[in-house]
């Protein structure tokens, strides 16, 4: 048995997890396995290298992919899909198993004849179909720490910070590590906020015994009605970049204020530290789970975590929109008792 594996789209803390876990399962199976290189560009270009256990052995601490990643390319129209097709099957494999965000399984829901197993992976935990992707909590784990780290400053020098995540179109980087860092306020693409609202809520909280304010900012809050894109990326399968919505936040606060604010764009970091305990036993699961699937002939299946058990799901179900924050979702009902602005 032959056995491709790849990455795909934006890295997440725990990639390297599952390519441990799933390596070491197929090669106890007796199986050979294909580390594919930089997502489908490695179908493309050819570019593999056979994975035997010195490769694989301590990886899972590690944040990226020793595989690597690329968020630039989809299989985006009938020529790529030909071209795809045609030089998987020179590669000789009985099965892919990827590893991937929302374009990664719309890309594989392009090649219906290609034998896939899919996992479901992004710190933004906007997949459908699962109820956390390993990553996110990783990611948590460093916005969390960094809005703690920030209150210093922000008493020290009676200032707001604002402090903007990653997450696209959904919030649940900012309201989950902005309530387990206790923010003053946490700011949503799913919850319409009104100016007024937040500066006479931040107002009347400098009135009282704090000194500096922290505010969580969701890379997706809209200003005036528009998302900050902050760049394009031709041939992406999602194209916007998102990204500068903390600084225009933070000038317009200080004007109707008079008081100083700052911003701090987390960016990439979010992805690149080691993987917490969370994310580590959640990819050591999904990885050997995976290989048990590919050695057993179970494929065009992916897997998902449902009530706290991983299920192998049918496909498709990534391939819907992404699954944002509900109004109803208790994290806001738990952020409003604690007086967070939200
Ligand atoms: O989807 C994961 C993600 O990290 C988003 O939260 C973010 O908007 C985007 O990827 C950043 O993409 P890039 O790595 O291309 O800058």
């Amino acid at each position: 048995m032959k056995i491709g594996l790849l990455t795909g789209g934006g890295d997440a803390p725990g990639l390297n997890g599952i390519i441990e876990a799933c390596v070491k399962n197929l090669l106890r199976a007796n199986a050979d396995v294909v580390g594919i290189m930089d997502g489908f560009e490695g179908v493309f270009r050819h570019q593999t290298k056979s994975l035997g256990l010195e490769d694989v052995e301590g990886i899972h601490r590690y944040a990226g992919t020793v595989l690597g990643s690329t968020n630039k390319r989809g299989i985006n129209s009938s020529a790529d899909r030909a071209s795809f097709l045609e030089r998987y099957e020179q590669l000789g494999l009985d099965g892919l198993i990827v590893a991937g965000g929302d374009g990664t399984f719309r890309a594989l829901s392009q090649v219906g004849s290609v034998p896939v197993l899919g996992i479901p992976k992004t710190i933004d935990n906007d997949l459908p179909g699962t109820d956390m992707t390993f990553g996110h909590h990783s990611a948590c784990e460093i916005i969390c720490r960094s809005l703690e780290t920030l209150r210093h400053s922000a008493d020290a020098h009676r200032r707001i910070m604002v402090l903007e995540t990653m997450g696209r179109t959904a919030g649940w980087l900012a309201l989950n590590a902005g309530l387990a860092g206790y923010a003053d306020a946490i700011l949503i693409p799913e919850v319409d906020f009104s100016l007024d609202k937040l500066s006479s809520f931040l107002r009347d909280k400098l009135k009282g015994a704090q000194r500096g304010l922290v505010i969580c900012v969701s890379e997706g809050v809209k200003v005036d009605g528009k998302n900050i894109v902050s760049r394009t990326v031709e041939g992406s399968p999602e194209a916007i970049r998102l990204g500068g919505v903390s600084q225009i936040l933070a000038q317009i606060l200080e004007n109707s204020l008079g008081i100083e604010a700052r911003h701090v764009v987390l960016g990439h970091l979010q992805r690149s530290e080691p993987p917490s305990v969370y994310d580590r036993l959640l990819s050591l699961r999904l990885g050997r789970k995976i290989a048990d699937m590919a050695i057993n002939g179970q494929w065009n299946r992916a897997l998902a975590l449902r009530n706290g058990k991983i299920k192998d799901v049918c496909l498709s179900e990534f391939q819907a929109e992404p699954r944002t924050v509900s109004l109803k979702d208790e994290a806001i009902t738990d952020a409003r008792s604690l007086g967070i602005f939200l």
